[in-house]
């Protein structure tokens, strides 16, 4: 391992959407194993917060351009500062399933004109080595569980998701076209947590959309209750199941994806899939219980009516990773809600201002 880090040292690496949630996690995770992570985000769904909160963590704030990806110019301005990129990982996008219901040309033009852009400015700067940041929304209902990369591309619930899925099928063209890139697209099942330390977490603008933030916001106040989306559902307690992986395993696998996508690709190109994943699916009144559990706080909830959209049940088979990629996920749900709870109390302590 120390050695895979010595040949991973001094190679950077772009994290666009970097000072996002997941993003965040990605530097850290990159810079912990000895890669330099340049972060590229226009600050539109993020805070300057995490800039300092990745540095305690690592000890250095990494380079950070303040750019939307859709402006390749100054996309290609970074090659001037760094003509030395070896990949990049492609995170930035909207990602409110709700709001692209309602506001579907934003979400294709922000989330397919990025992806191409990026794109551009890798074959232009001989960038080979991709990450696309997809989901398990791929998959929309699935008919089986667990649910395999080759299992169908289904109709997606949302815009939002039809974006995940075009950006898949652009790669696919890319790379049939023979163009010089080697992408691993990474579904996410669904990412809960924070940073151990708790220097860093998710900084959901406004009232959350999803699960864990809306449960550590009730535990602390700033909600009333929580509503459950429909306890009729053909699950075994009725709520549904979900795949909640901790973030900070989220973004190891995307140390792994890059360790193969430069050290083992050869000259063709290429594009792989990766669930990411537990393998274990919990309902909505599991994650309660274990929530309640962890923080020794009783969650105010009741139930609701089903969100439109919502699969029954959802939760990965993450062989292939572990198999291909070597990687598997590490912390369990316990851990994974406390790290989330610890992260609200530390936000409490906090109290940045919002912005965007
Ligand atoms: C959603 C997106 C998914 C996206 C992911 C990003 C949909 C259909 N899918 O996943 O594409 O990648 O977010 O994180 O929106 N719930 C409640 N009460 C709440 C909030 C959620 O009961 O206040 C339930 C939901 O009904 C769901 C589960 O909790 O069963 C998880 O919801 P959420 O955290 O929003 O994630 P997903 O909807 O699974």
């Amino acid at each position: 391992m120390e050695s895979l880090k010595v040949h991973r040292e001094q190679r950077k690496i772009i994290v666009t959407g970097g000072a996002g949630y997941i993003g965040s996690h990605t530097v850290v995770a990159l810079a912990r194993a000895g890669y330099h992570p340049i972060i590229v985000d226009d600050f539109s769904n993020s805070h300057p917060y995490v800039l300092e909160g990745i540095s305690n963590v690592i000890g250095y704030t990494p380079d950070c351009y303040q750019i939307n990806c859709r402006d390749l110019k100054d996309l290609n301005n970074i090659a001037k500062d760094h003509p030395d990129i070896q990949g990049l990982i492609h995170f930035a996008a909207y990602k409110l399933v709700g709001e692209s219901v309602k506001e579907p040309i934003k979400y294709y033009e922000n989330n397919i004109d990025s992806n191409i852009n990026v794109t551009k400015f890798c074959l232009e700067q001989g960038i080979k080595s991709i990450v696309f940041s997809s989901s398990c929304t791929v998959y929309g209902e699935p008919d089986k569980f667990p649910v395999s990369e080759e299992f169908p591309i289904k109709t997606a619930e949302s815009p939002y998701g039809r974006t995940k899925q075009i950006g898949e099928y652009f790669f696919e063209d890319c790379i049939k076209a023979g163009l010089p890139l080697n992408v691993i697209s990474l579904r996410y099942f669904n990412p809960i947590g924070a940073e151990e330390s708790s220097e860093i977490g998710e900084l959901p603008l406004g009232v959350p959309n999803n699960l864990v933030p809306y449960i550590t916001q009730t535990a602390i106040g700033i909600r009333e209750t929580l509503t459950v989306f429909g306890d009729d559902y053909p699950t075994p307690d009725g709520t549904c199941v979900r795949d909640y992986i901790h973030v900070s395993d989220l973004a190891k696998a995307h140390t792994a994806a890059l360790d193969k996508l430069i050290f083992e690709s050869g000259d063709d190109s290429s594009l792989e899939y990766f669930n990411i994943g537990t393998g274990r699916g919990y309902s909505v009144l599991e994650i309660i219980r274990a929530f309640e559990k962890v923080s020794g706080k009783k969650l105010s909830h009741k139930i609701g009516k089903r969100r439109e959209g919502d699969v029954p049940m959802i939760y990965a088979d993450p062989s292939k990773a572990f198999k291909e990629l070597g990687w598997r996920a590490e912390f369990n749900i316990e851990e994974a809600l406390e790290h989330a709870w610890k992260w609200e109390l530390k936000l409490r302590d906090l109290k940045l201002k919002k912005t965007g």
